[in-house]
């Protein structure tokens, strides 16, 4: 049984406080780190912050002392095996639909490091607690270049990831897509001076350009200048998070307005120019009509991934499911506050045919937990940010370790990770 529930505010990795949950069972005591947003979705579950004078607002020992003094009174004496009483538990005691009481940041780390401490009593690793019998590796979607929040550029488009699903294993994969970031920080350099390789919140590049093309052709350049087949190795994804540049029913990017039908046109041109396989959130949070529209024109040939569409809620995701809007759900643990709940969502996305990307956070940590979440799954599919910087890293890193583990039962999920690849 669980013993002793702790927590403390720690920083993440852009220098804000975040929530560590300790959890001891047994002789264990294990703890996890709740990420953190910065183009959160209106529909997640609350991130509580103590909006007083220490860390400008953003400290956390609201959610600290309501893991210490609350969520330990009601989880206390369970059993660590059991992550879904336990979950449970703490979602009835919160007794809101969005964990404003607790804060998802207290129970996403408590939820976290109850999984790992069961894994643990049990003697197996986290993906196979979660999953027994789980091998299938994800194909990493690596950031190389960040935009919108997460840089100060004009570039709109927040992510432009780059996939190497032609790969054979995680780590031939994984290294593919190391040299394709070191090619484009040299052609970055080259076409644009010595700032165009400073780095945004992710890893990738935050080069001062201004249109999407240029971010794109560069990064086609980087992957030809490397070695690989654009479209064969190695192929293009966004993450446009287009809530953060719409306001009053039009989008603004690349010195354009544009409404809803002509960004879904603008969106179909990217994809006939570039070996484009997946497009997050192209439309703004709520348009669930546009999606629709959209997966109907271009849902066979890319994936169309909700994330502040969706926000890992299962209400959402089959609200989006009956209408055919958007053909993948963007996994993010703390945007619904446990891993039972997030769990939950990604067997309702599978069952219905949509894919799944397991997502970590613009802030983020040292925590390794999603890299066991998506091998669970199976789902075939990880975005973990550029193959650069420790808290981005640390989950590819685990994921190499996983893979070695596995041995000769190990499977990379490659192109079959993709319906239009299959
Ligand atoms: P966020 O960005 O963590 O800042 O929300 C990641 C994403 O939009 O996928
Ligand atoms: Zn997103």
């Amino acid at each position: 049984p669980i013993t002793r529930v702790w927590a403390r505010e720690v920083l993440d990795s852009r220098g804000n406080p975040t929530v560590e949950a300790e959890i001891t069972a047994g002789k264990d005591c294990v703890s996890a780190i709740a990420p953190s947003g910065a183009s959160t979705g209106s529909h997640e579950a609350l991130e509580l912050r103590d909006g007083d004078a220490r860390y400008n607002g953003k400290g956390v020992m609201k959610a600290v002392n309501n893991v210490r003094f609350s969520i330990s009174k009601v989880i206390e004496g369970m059993d660590v095996q059991n992550l879904k009483a336990i979950d449970n538990a703490m979602i009835s005691a919160d007794g809101t639909p969005n964990k404003s009481k607790f804060g998802a940041n207290a129970t996403v780390a408590v939820s976290l490091a109850v999984a790992k401490a069961g894994a643990i009593s049990k003697g197996v690793e986290l993906h196979e607690y979660l999953s027994p019998g789980s091998y299938i590796l994800p194909v990493p979607m690596m950031n190389i270049l960040n935009g919108g929040k997460h840089a100060g550029s004009n570039l709109k488009i927040q992510e432009f990831m780059i996939s190497p699903a032609g790969a054979a294993t995680f780590a031939d994969a994984l290294r593919m897509g190391a040299e394709v970031y070191h090619e484009l920080k040299s052609l970055l350099k080259k076409s644009y001076g010595v700032s165009a390789i400073n780095i945004g919140d992710e890893g990738g590049f935050a080069p001062a350009l201004d249109t999407t093309p240029e971010a794109m052709n560069i990064i086609m350049d980087a992957i030809e200048g490397a070695g690989y087949a654009p479209g064969r190795d190695v192929y293009m994804a966004m993450d446009a998070a287009a809530s953060e540049f719409y306001a009053d029913g039009s989008y603004t990017l690349d010195g354009k307005t544009l409404n809803a039908g002509e960004l879904v046109d603008f969106y179909a041109d990217l994809s006939r120019s570039y070996p484009l396989i997946s497009l997050e959130d192209p439309v703004m949070e709520d348009d669930f009509e546009t999606m629709t529209e959209m997966t109907k024109k271009l849902g066979s040939k890319l994936q169309l991934v909700g994330d502040d569409l969706f926000v890992t809620n299962t209400e959402r995701l089959r609200r989006g499911i009956e209408a055919d809007a958007g053909n993948a759900l963007l996994l993010k643990v703390n945007q619904i506050g446990t891993v039972s709940e997030a769990i939950e969502a990604a067997e309702l996305a599978l069952k219905s045919n949509y894919a799944v990307m397991v997502s970590h956070r613009s802030g983020e940590s040292e925590d390794t937990s999603i890299a066991d979440i998506a091998v669970a799954l199976g789902c075939g599919q990880i975005k973990t940010g550029a193959p650069a910087r420790g808290e981005r890293t640390s989950k590819y890193n685990r994921l190499l370790r996983i893979e070695e583990k596995l041995g000769q039962s190990a499977k990379y999920a490659g192109k079959s990770a993709f319906a239009a690849l299959k």
